[in-house]
């Protein structure tokens, strides 16, 4: 695949691209950013407080600057957080510089894996059901299927999902 092109993970929350990408990184010798972390140092809180302090469309218009910045840089891994893909301009900045490779997972896996983190997901109250989720993916899947590649992570550990990933580039 080409070295300069961008490898940027899309996905629901709970997918696992911050935990794929920064073994992704690793086993390709890229640099490794996480928008959401970008954006934290930027505003100086985490995404949380974020959105408690300024709300949502503050928190959006703050990813959509570190999207623009981050796409302009070449041979990175950057894992997006699950609402980036909804607005069409980080869509086409991403898709500018890089391949799109979104993380699938089931509903009841992503919810046990947020429920271990729910603190840090202000999208997700307490006491999200599996229904919940499954009504997020359906209202989200038009946006995640603009990817390039899709990858099923049932099942997978994070270190399998990279082996996946870079077979599907290869066969690009
Ligand atoms: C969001 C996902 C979060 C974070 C913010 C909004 C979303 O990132 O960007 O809480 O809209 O799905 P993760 O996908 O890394 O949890």
């Amino acid at each position: 695949m080409d070295q300069k092109k961008n490898i940027v993970l899309i996905g629901f929350m709970g997918t696992g691209k911050t935990a794929v990408g920064i073994r992704l990184a690793s086993r390709l010798g890229r640099e490794f950013v996480d928008t959401d972390k970008e954006i934290e140092k930027v505003v100086g809180m985490p995404v949380r407080e974020i959105f408690q302090k300024y709300g949502q469309t503050r928190f959006r218009s703050e990813e959509s600057l570190v999207i623009k910045q981050v796409s302009a840089r070449t041979g990175m891994v950057i894992a997006t957080g699950g609402g980036a893909v909804i607005n069409p301009d980080n869509v086409s900045n991403l898709k500018a510089n890089g391949v799109l490779v979104c993380l699938q997972a089931d509903p009841q896996i992503i919810l046990e894996r947020v429920n271990r983190k729910r603190r840090t997901r202000p999208l997700l109250r307490k006491g999200t059901t599996v229904e919940d989720i499954s009504e997020m993916l359906e209202q989200r899947r038009e946006y995640y299927e603009q990817a390039d590649i899709l990858i099923d992570t049932a099942g997978m550990e994070p270190e399998a999902v990279v082996g996946k990933i870079i077979e599907s580039l290869k066969e690009r």
